[in-house]
């Protein structure tokens, strides 16, 4: 069943739905390759949507010749782009987006903690998960990793509200057995269990995964660690979320309550909880040696540029990383300050560009989209605009408002026409969205 952003189910999609408008293909990782080899842009394309895929694409006038059965629905100029994956959040932090004044652990505990210990009531859950949806719908986000809170009701309300959306979506329940409030706290065996009885009911079931999810080494024992390392060895088509070296004093108090380990990356791996499914939130005081093993190993690092500069965090090296790593970009919201990916794409891009490297649009887009895909290990389900993929897309308006539209008037070029919406945009810029190839925004 289809519902719009506000939860109201929509009428059954037709059979076949054409859409026509500017469109964008990003073949391959412009990062790596260059956007020259990689993309395709077609200012009068379309793409063909039927049984919650695509099902061609390609100039609009072609296709519609020759599928004249298709609903066809112009969109102008707008420039269609696969939906936008968030590969890093945690919705049950919605409530207290845009808190003021406080560093990472100091935020944790004023503000974070308190609104996580509402998680146990259902009630509560099952409201701000729909919120949380009919944001990022209307961001044009399609898919979102999720951090849930320490209760599984928290992670079933957020499944619920996304099954009944039809959205591929991930969640985990945040395990913390230390250094949390009584409340927030599990232990070894019961984050264990937990997590697999909510891995067993929810893993595979329509467009939804399970992902495990330690919170960060501060806040679990060794014992939960390696318990939630013995659950992702006996799952390996999981996903493992966690965080890593995010400011230095956190970094400084894992080497504490570590002391045998050789640097925070060994406190996961020692437990079990490194692999090529892994993705490691935030990674800005990474050692050579931490880069050098997470290479190795192919797993994800999760870029949060939007949260980096609001907690103060630091500057996440791109340039260094991006020709090397598997890298994916989130909001993580709510310590990141919004729920866009165009604020997050013009975010990244300063923060990039404070490290000495400018980023081109194809390769925001591509972080946002097929990069953070392939973090999360669904690069052939979601994030391109190619044939069988699912049909999660995003169209967006180039000029949504003055100050971006007088800027788009003088481009010379789709990505001078991109930029402005890149750098400026926000949920204005949003012109539809299609989920399954039902259109929901
Ligand atoms: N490190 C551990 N937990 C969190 C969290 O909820 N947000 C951020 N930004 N960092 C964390
Ligand atoms: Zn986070």
């Amino acid at each position: 069943m289809i519902y719009n952003s506000t939860g109201q189910r929509q009428g059954k999609p037709m059979a076949k739905t054409l859409l026509c408008a500017q469109t964008l293909e990003i073949t391959g990782n412009p990062m790596r390759e260059g956007w020259q080899d990689t993309c395709r842009h077609d200012p009068a394309g379309a793409v063909l949507l039927e049984g919650g895929k695509i099902a061609a694409l390609g100039d609009a006038q072609g296709l519609v010749a020759k599928h004249p059965e298709a609903e066809r629905i112009d969109l102008g100029e707008a420039l269609l782009l696969p939906g936008f994956i968030d590969a890093h959040a945690h919705y049950a932090q919605t409530g207290i987006i845009a808190s003021w004044g406080k560093r990472l652990i100091d935020w944790l505990n004023g503000y974070t903690f308190p609104e996580e210990l509402k998680f146990g009531d259902p009630v509560y859950a099952a409201e701000v998960a729909a919120r949380y949806f009919d944001l990022t719908l209307s961001n044009g986000t399609t898919t979102v990793c999720s951090y849930g809170t320490v209760h599984p009701e928290s992670v079933h309300a957020y499944f619920t509200e996304a099954q009944r959306r039809g959205l591929r979506a991930l969640c985990g329940k945040t395990c913390m057995d230390r250094n949390a409030p009584e409340g927030l706290r599990d232990d070894a065996q019961r984050a264990f269990d937990e997590s697999a009885a909510l891995l067993a009911r929810w893993h595979g079931v329509d467009r939804l995964s399970y992902v495990i999810t330690p919170r960060f080494s501060p806040t679990s024992t060794r014992a939960q660690l390696e318990a939630l390392g013995t659950l992702y060895t006996t799952f390996p088509d999981c996903l493992m979320q966690t965080h890593l070296s995010e400011q230095t004093d956190e970094v400084a108090w894992v080497a504490e309550l570590f002391p045998e380990a050789q640097d925070y990356l060994d406190t996961y791996e020692r437990a079990g909880l490194l692999g090529p499914t892994g993705l490691f939130g935030h990674a800005i005081y990474l050692t050579d040696r931490e880069r050098d093993r997470l290479a190795e190993v192919g797993a994800a690092l999760v870029h949060c540029p939007t949260s980096n500069t609001f907690i103060g965090s630091g500057l996440f090296d791109m340039g260094g990383l991006a020709g090397t790593h598997r890298i994916g970009l989130a909001t993580d919201t709510g310590g990141g300050s919004s729920f866009s990916m165009l604020r997050t794409m013009a975010a990244a891009y300063e923060v990039a560009q404070l490290g000495g490297r400018a980023l081109h649009p194809s390769e925001l887009l591509w972080l946002a989209t097929r990069g953070s895909a392939e973090a999360l290990h669904l690069g052939d389900q979601i994030g391109t605009l190619a044939i069988g993929m699912e049909a999660d897309l995003v169209a967006l308006d180039l000029a949504s408002t003055p100050a971006i539209a007088q800027r788009t008037a003088r481009a010379e070029d789709i990505w001078e026409a991109i930029f402005p919406t890149l750098m400026m945009g926000d949920d204005r810029a949003i012109a539809g969205v299609w989920v399954a190839g039902a259109r929901v925004v």
